[in-house]
């Protein structure tokens, strides 16, 4: 890809978030109940990388239609992200996120529960914007959008106190937790699209791809971003989650690594070096390496999953589009 069209998509998407983010902040403009409001600017307003608006205006676009027709179904999908957001970082004790602290440490609990079902009503409210004749679908696919996220998030943690898991546990339970949204943004971008079925077909399938190498790599990075990640080094460790890196590891050690691996998986092991040690085995028994190969290779046939559809701006777009998530340090 030349540089001029790479400079392109770069601006494309920049103009698709900034138009996002105008919306949203139109969406939590309201001054009261302040205890909802000010909690939802906070987390509206603290960046992010919009990548599931942007893949379903992206995928509008490969598929002919109209991007101006899709912002509202763009933006409901980025208040829904920002809902399990904040009900996530309860539940996975997190600190920080977007590099400020989460929700429920910036206020409590209560704040953020009542926070994530007020903005589950917003983007069903900024949703039912659209105007389209297959409204029908797009609101049936939203909702089992809805449902099967909250599916991975029980089954992320069974995971935790769960002494082994295995690699098609860790595949189901990511394509739901993740791959879900992205492929529900993805559906929804060429139902707006009214796109041919086989179009339809190339951009589920390029979307599946996506969305599970998005979360290898969000535990790949978990451990070994830095600070800029925005989220606290190491935190999946502390929690025993049941990563692509663990299960992968676990699947590897012998002997007294396995024993550690076990003990780190079911939290009987606690102190500063937990972190370290157990990174340093990832990176012994080749998870790390593992991870990003997993990484390339579903980026690689996300690509190829694009090739029924026509050349344009659209798809140039999307592969644009998965070559950055590919590259992403955040
Ligand atoms: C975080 O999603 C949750 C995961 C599915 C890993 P993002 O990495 O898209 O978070 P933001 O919206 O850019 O902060
Ligand atoms: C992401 O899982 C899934 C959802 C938020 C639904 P993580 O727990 O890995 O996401 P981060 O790392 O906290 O962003
Ligand atoms: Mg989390
Ligand atoms: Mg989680
Ligand atoms: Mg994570």
């Amino acid at each position: 890809m030349s540089v001029d069209r790479m400079d392109t998509y770069a601006t494309l998407y920049a103009r698709f978030k900034s138009e996002i983010d105008s919306r949203l902040s139109e969406v939590v403009a309201q001054e009261k109940p302040v205890s909802i409001f000010e909690p939802a600017r906070y987390i509206l307003g603290s960046g992010g990388k919009r990548i599931r608006p942007v893949l379903l205006l992206s995928s509008c676009l490969a598929a002919g239609g109209d991007v101006e027709n899709a912002y509202d179904a763009a933006t409901a999908v980025e208040i829904l992200h920002n809902f399990t957001l904040v009900h996530d970082d309860i539940m996975d004790n997190a600190p920080a996120r977007r590099g400020q602290k989460t929700v429920h440490e910036q206020w409590d609990a209560n704040i953020a529960i009542l926070l994530g079902d007020e903005l589950m009503g917003l983007a069903y409210r900024q949703l039912l914007r659209t105007t389209s004749n297959r409204l029908t679908d797009i609101l049936k696919c939203f909702t089992e959008g809805v449902i099967e996220v909250c599916e991975g998030q029980a089954l992320d943690k069974e995971f935790e106190s769960a002494g082994a898991v295995s690699m098609d546990q860790y595949w189901e339970m990511i394509q739901k937790k993740t791959g879900r949204l992205m492929v529900m943004s993805a559906d929804i971008g060429a139902m707006i699209a009214e796109a041919r079925d086989e179009h339809h077909r190339g951009i589920i399938e390029y979307a599946t791809h996506i969305g599970l190498a998005f979360q290898v790599l969000d535990d790949l990075l978990d451990t070994v971003a830095d600070d800029s990640f925005g989220k606290v080094i190491g935190r999946d460790i502390q929690e025993g989650k049941k990563t692509f890196l663990l299960v992968d590891a676990m699947e590897h050690a012998r002997g007294e690594a396995l024993e550690w691996l076990r003990n780190v998986g079911l939290r009987r092991v606690t102190g500063d070096d937990v972190v370290k040690k157990t990174t340093a085995l990832f990176h012994e028994l080749g998870s790390i390496d593992r991870a990003r190969g997993q990484v390339a290779v579903r980026t690689e046939k996300s690509l190829a999953a694009l090739r029924s559809l026509p050349d344009g701006e659209g798809k140039g777009m999307l592969e644009w589009f998965a070559r950055m998530l590919l590259h992403r340090s955040i």
